[in-house]
C-alpha cells in the first residue's frame, strides 16, 4: 500500500493545530454559549464574530509563545509541580518601574520563586482606583509602570528565567472612566447595555434585599444614582466600578478580546478578579450563580484554542463549598479554573495560630476538601493585598463546640490587636455595625507578633514571631497547589501606617498591609541569615528549596487531613503511589510530642524529616515537637 506522506509545511501545521485545538474545547465553549447566550438574538452574529476573534488571536500569537503552547500541552502539570511558587507585588511599590523587573529576578530566583504576580498593572482610572482594580483602559498598561512595549519585555525576561507572569483581569466591572462606560453615561443603548442600569430604584431596591454589602464603611450600597444620566448603576465595590452585564453576549465577547490579547503578550496566568459577582439574579445574593461557571469555563475554553499554555487563577473570597465549583466540580469538572484561592485554608492558620488550637482548622479542611482536583491546584497563601475576612461558618464552628458569632468578633479583636495577651498588631477593614461583621488589616509579620514583640524587644517573643512566619510559611508550601508570598513577608515588613497620610488610601486599611520595598533589608537578609530578616528570608529559602526536591507535594498527589488526637497538632499526609509524607504542625509555644507509631501507621515509616534532611529518632516511641514545630516526615 502506497503511504501517504503527512504535509510538514508550516502554514499547513499552523492550520492543522489549530483545528485540532479547537476540536479538543469545541463543546466545552459552544455548550456553555449556547446554555447562556442561545436565546439572544444577536447570538448567530455574535458567535460568528467569537469564531473570527479567536482565529485572528491565533494568528497573532508570536512564535515563542506557540511554542511554549506545544510544551504546556506536552506538560499539562507544569503548575502543579512541587517546584513552583509564587511572589506577588505591586511594580511601583516593588521596583518603582517595567523596566526594572529584569534586574530583580536574581532575587526572587535566589529565594526560589518560579511565578510573579504583577499587581493590577492595566490602565486604572485617575484618583482612588482600588488598588488599581477601577481599569479605565484593558489595552493599556499604568503609564506610571511603563508601556505595553516595556510589560512584553518584562514578560520575556521573567519567560528567559523560567519565570511565568501572572496579571490581573477584572471582568465583574471596569471604571466608569472607561470608554464603554462613557458612552452608556451618555446615552448610547449599545453601551447602556454592558452595564445594569435603571431609571428608578424599583430593582434595585428588590435585588438590595438580598444582596451583601462589601465596602459597606466607605462605598454602602450596591448601587449608585448619577443624576447626568438619570440613572441608577450597579456597582457592587465602589461608586467607580460599575459592573458589567454579562448576560450580553457583546460583553463576553469583548472580554474575550482583551483575554486573549494579554495571553499573547506574554501573560501565563490570568488571575480573573471578583468572579463570584458576575451574574445577577433576583432573590438571591447574587453570588456564585451558576452561571458564573458556565462564563468561566467558556473562557477557559477559548484560551485552551488560542494559547493552551496560559492557565487561569479564579479569586472567589468565599466559604469552602462555594469555592470549590471555581476550580471545576460536577459537570465543569476539570474545565474551569486551574487555580483558585485557599481562602479557608489561610483564616484557618490565623484561627488556630491566636486560639492554639487545630479542632476547628482540622474539621472545616477534612470536611469540606476532596482529596484531589482534576486540572487544577489551589493558590496557597498567607497574606495578600487584601483584608482577612473571618470566614467562619456558624455549623462550622458549633461542630467543634465555638459559637460562630464570638469567634468571628474574638478574631477581629486578636488580630485588631485589642484582645488582652493577643500578640499580633493590625487594624480594622469596613467594620459593619448592622452585621458586626469586621475583618482586619495587617502584614504577615505584625499579625504573626514580630511587630509587637520588637516595640517591647522581648527577644523570646521575638523568635516565636519568627517561627509563626516560618510555621505558616512551611504548611502552605507543602499542602498541594501553589504557595504565593506575598511581597515583604519574606524580609517580615512590618505594618506601614504611612498610609494614613494619603487621602487616597486612608479610609482603605488595607494599605497598611502593602508597604514598600525595602532593598536594604533585603540585601542585608541576604547577607547575614542570623539578623532579624535573614532569619526570615533563609528560612523561607530553605522552605521552598526542600520543597523542590520532595515529589510527594505535586499539586495532583492527594491529601488526606489527619486527625491528630492533639489539638496543638496540625497535620496532613500527602499520599503518594511510592508512600506517603506526613506534615505536622506545633500550633502552640509548647513542646508537644507525636507518637511514632501513628506517623507510621499514616505512611511516615521512614522518619526522613525532611525539612533538615535528617532521620528522626523517637525517645519512648514518641517525637517531640518544639513550640511551633513545622515536620514533613516521608
Ligand atoms: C478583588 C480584589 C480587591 C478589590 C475587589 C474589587 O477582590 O482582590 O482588592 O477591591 O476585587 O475589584
Ligand atoms: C469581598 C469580596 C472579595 C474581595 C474583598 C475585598 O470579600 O468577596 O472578592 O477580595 O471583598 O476586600
Amino acid at each position: 500500500m502506497a503511504k501517504t506522506t503527512p504535509k510538514t509545511d508550516n502554514s499547513d501545521m499552523h492550520a492543522t493545530l489549530y483545528a485540532l485545538r479547537y476540536d479538543r474545547s469545541r463543546d466545552d465553549l459552544w455548550q456553555m454559549l449556547d446554555r447562556l447566550y442561545g436565546d439572544h438574538p444577536g447570538y448567530g452574529d455574535f458567535a460568528r464574530k467569537l469564531d473570527k476573534t479567536l482565529r485572528k488571536a491565533w494568528d497573532a500569537r508570536p512564535a515563542d509563545l506557540r511554542l511554549l503552547d506545544l510544551k504546556r500541552d506536552l506538560e499539562p502539570d507544569w503548575f502543579q509541580r512541587p517546584d513552583m511558587a509564587g511572589y506577588v507585588f505591586y511594580i511601583d511599590r516593588f521596583c518603582g518601574h517595567l523596566k526594572n523587573v529584569p534586574d530583580r529576578l536574581d532575587y526572587l530566583r535566589d529565594l526560589g520563586i518560579r511565578y510573579v504576580h504583577f499587581m493590577p498593572c492595566l490602565k486604572p482610572r485617575d484618583g482612588d482606583s482600588d488598588g488599581g482594580y477601577s481599569v479605565q483602559d484593558y489595552a493599556q498598561i499604568n503609564p506610571v509602570y511603563g508601556t505595553m512595549k516595556d510589560f512584553e519585555s518584562a514578560t520575556r525576561a521573567c519567560r528567559e528565567q523560567g519565570i511565568s507572569v501572572c496579571v490581573d483581569l477584572v471582568l465583574n466591572h471596569t471604571a466608569k472612566e472607561h470608554d464603554w462606560a462613557q458612552k452608556a453615561r451618555a446615552g448610547d443603548p449599545v453601551y447602556a447595555d454592558y452595564y445594569l442600569m435603571f431609571p428608578d430604584d424599583t430593582l434595585p431596591k428588590q435585588y438590595e434585599r438580598t444582596l451583601i454589602e462589601i465596602f459597606p464603611d466607605n462605598a454602602p450600597g450596591s448601587f449608585t444614582w448619577y443624576d447626568d444620566c438619570q440613572r441608577w448603576v450597579w456597582t457592587t465595590f465602589n461608586e467607580h466600578q460599575w459592573d458589567l452585564n454579562w448576560a450580553n453576549p457583546q460583553v463576553f465577547l469583548e472580554m474575550t478580546k482583551v483575554m486573549l490579547s494579554l495571553a499573547n503578550r506574554g501573560v501565563d496566568v490570568l488571575r480573573f478578579d471578583a468572579v463570584a459577582f458576575m451574574w445577577k439574579r433576583m432573590g438571591t445574593r447574587c453570588q456564585s450563580e451558576p452561571e458564573c461557571h458556565m462564563i468561566l469555563q467558556a473562557l477557559r475554553a477559548a484560551c485552551r484554542i488560542v494559547a493552551p499554555a496560559v492557565i487561569h487563577l479564579e479569586e472567589a473570597i468565599v466559604s469552602p463549598a462555594e469555592m470549590l465549583p471555581y476550580l471545576g466540580r460536577g459537570e465543569h469538572d476539570g474545565k474551569e479554573g486551574n487555580l483558585a484561592y485557599h481562602n479557608s485554608l489561610m483564616v484557618q492558620v490565623w484561627s488556630a495560630l491566636a486560639t492554639r488550637d487545630t479542632r476547628l482548622m482540622t474539621h472545616v479542611l477534612r470536611t469540606h476538601f476532596p482529596a484531589r482536583l482534576t486540572n487544577a491546584t489551589y493558590a496557597t497563601y498567607l497574606r495578600c493585598h487584601d483584608d482577612i475576612g473571618w470566614a467562619v461558618t456558624d455549623e462550622d464552628a458549633a461542630a467543634v463546640g465555638l459559637n460562630g458569632a464570638g469567634h468571628r468578633a474574638f478574631l477581629a479583636d486578636f488580630y485588631e490587636g485589642v484582645f488582652p495577651g493577643s500578640f499580633a498588631k493590625g487594624e480594622l477593614f469596613q467594620h459593619n455595625p448592622d452585621t458586626g461583621d469586621k475583618r482586619n488589616s495587617g502584614t504577615c509579620a505584625s499579625l504573626a507578633g514580630l511587630e509587637r514583640a520588637l516595640e517591647t524587644a522581648d527577644a523570646a517573643e521575638i523568635d516565636r514571631a519568627i517561627d509563626r512566619i516560618l510555621m505558616g510559611h512551611a504548611l502552605i508550601a507543602s499542602f498541594g497547589g501553589i504557595p504565593l508570598v506575598y511581597m515583604g513577608d519574606e524580609l517580615g515588613l512590618l505594618n506601614d501606617y504611612g498610609y494614613q497620610d494619603n487621602p487616597a488610601h486612608a479610609f482603605d486599611s488595607r494599605w497598611l498591609h502593602r508597604p514598600r520595598m525595602d532593598w536594604d533589608t533585603a540585601l542585608q537578609a541576604r547577607l547575614h541569615p542570623d539578623n532579624l530578616s535573614g532569619r526570615v528570608y533563609h528560612g523561607l529559602r530553605t522552605i521552598l528549596a526542600r520543597r523542590a526536591t520532595v515529589p510527594e507535594f505535586h499539586g495532583d498527589i492527594p491529601i488526606e487531613i489527619l486527625e491528630t488526637g492533639n489539638s496543638a497538632l496540625f497535620g496532613f499526609a500527602r499520599q503518594a503511589p511510592t508512600g506517603s509524607v506526613v506534615c505536622l504542625f506545633n500550633f502552640t509555644e509548647n513542646w508537644t510530642s507525636v507518637p511514632v507509631g501513628w506517623l507510621r501507621q499514616h505512611g511516615a515509616t521512614g522518619l526522613h524529616e525532611l525539612l533538615s534532611d535528617a532521620i528522626i529518632r523517637g525517645e519512648d516511641g514518641t517525637i517531640a515537637l518544639p513550640p511551633y514545630a513545622r515536620v514533613w516526615i516521608r
